[in-house]
C-alpha cells in the first residue's frame, strides 16, 4: 500500500498550493483573503481588479486537480494502482485546496480544483460540467450558483455517461458525490446571500 499511499501524499500536497494567494502576491495585488468575500479563489481575485490574475488562479488551481488525476490514470496501471487510488487522488487534491497544509488549513472552495479533477477523469464529463457552468455563469452572472449547480451535475452526468457500468466504478461516483456535497457546503455563506439576494454578481469588483 505504498504507491497509493504516496500518490495521495503527493496530490495532497499540490492541491494545498493555494494559487490565489501564490498567484496575487506573485503579481503584486492584495491578498485575496483580505477583501470581497475573503475567499482565496478566481471569483475572488477577478473582484482585485485583475482579469489575468484571476484566469491563471483558475488555471493552476484547476491544472492542481488534473494533473494528478492525469498521471494516476496514463501511470498508475504499471504500479498497480487503479480506480480506487484514482479516486483517493482525485479527493485529495480536491482536500488540500479546502485545508491547505501550507495555509494553516484555511483554503478555498473548490471549484477550480473539481473541474480539473473531473477533467482528468473524462476529458467530455469536464467539458459537460465546464459548460454547465458557463451557461449558469452567462444568464445568472453569479459565479457561486454557477459552481453549486455544476458540481451537482458533475456526479449526475457521470452515472448517466456510465450507464450500468458506473456500479462497478462506484469508488470515482462516490468521490464526485463527496466533492460535490463539500463544495456546497463550502458555499453555505454564498447561499444564504444568493436567497436574500445579496450576492455579488460577476464582474462586479471588491469595494475597498
Ligand atoms: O470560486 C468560488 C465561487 O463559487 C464563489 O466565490 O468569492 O464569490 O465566494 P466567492
Amino acid at each position: 500500500a505504498f504507491y497509493p499511499f504516496l500518490a495521495v501524499l503527493a496530490a495532497y500536497l499540490v492541491g494545498s498550493l493555494a494559487f490565489a494567494v501564490i498567484v496575487s502576491k506573485a503579481m503584486g495585488l492584495a491578498d485575496p483573503r483580505t477583501f470581497g468575500s475573503k475567499n482565496p479563489g478566481a471569483t475572488n481575485v477577478l473582484r482585485s481588479g485583475s482579469k489575468a490574475a484571476a484566469v491563471v488562479t483558475l488555471l493552476l488551481d484547476a491544472l492542481k486537480g488534473f494533473v494528478p488525476v492525469l498521471l494516476v490514470k496514463l501511470y498508475g496501471p504499471s504500479f498497480g494502482l487503479g480506480e480506487r487510488t484514482l479516486a483517493m487522488v482525485a479527493l485529495a487534491a480536491f482536500l488540500g485546496h479546502l485545508y491547505p497544509v501550507y495555509f494553516r488549513f484555511k483554503g478555498g472552495k473548490g471549484v477550480a480544483t473539481f473541474i480539473g479533477v473531473v477533467f482528468g477523469i473524462d476529458w467530455l464529463l469536464g467539458v459537460a460540467t465546464g459548460v454547465t457552468w458557463i451557461i449558469i455563469a452567462f444568464f445568472f452572472r453569479y459565479s457561486s450558483l454557477a459552481s453549486l449547480v455544476s458540481a451537482v451535475f458533475a456526479p449526475v452526468f457521470y452515472v448517466i455517461a456510465s450507464g450500468p457500468k458506473w456500479y462497478a466504478e462506484t469508488v470515482v461516483a462516490g468521490a464526485l458525490f463527496v466533492m460535490a456535497l463539500l463544495l456546497a457546503w463550502r458555499h453555505r455563506e454564498n447561499i444564504g446571500r444568493l436567497l436574500q439576494g445579496k450576492e455579488s454578481k460577476l464582474g462586479s469588483k471588491a469595494k475597498a
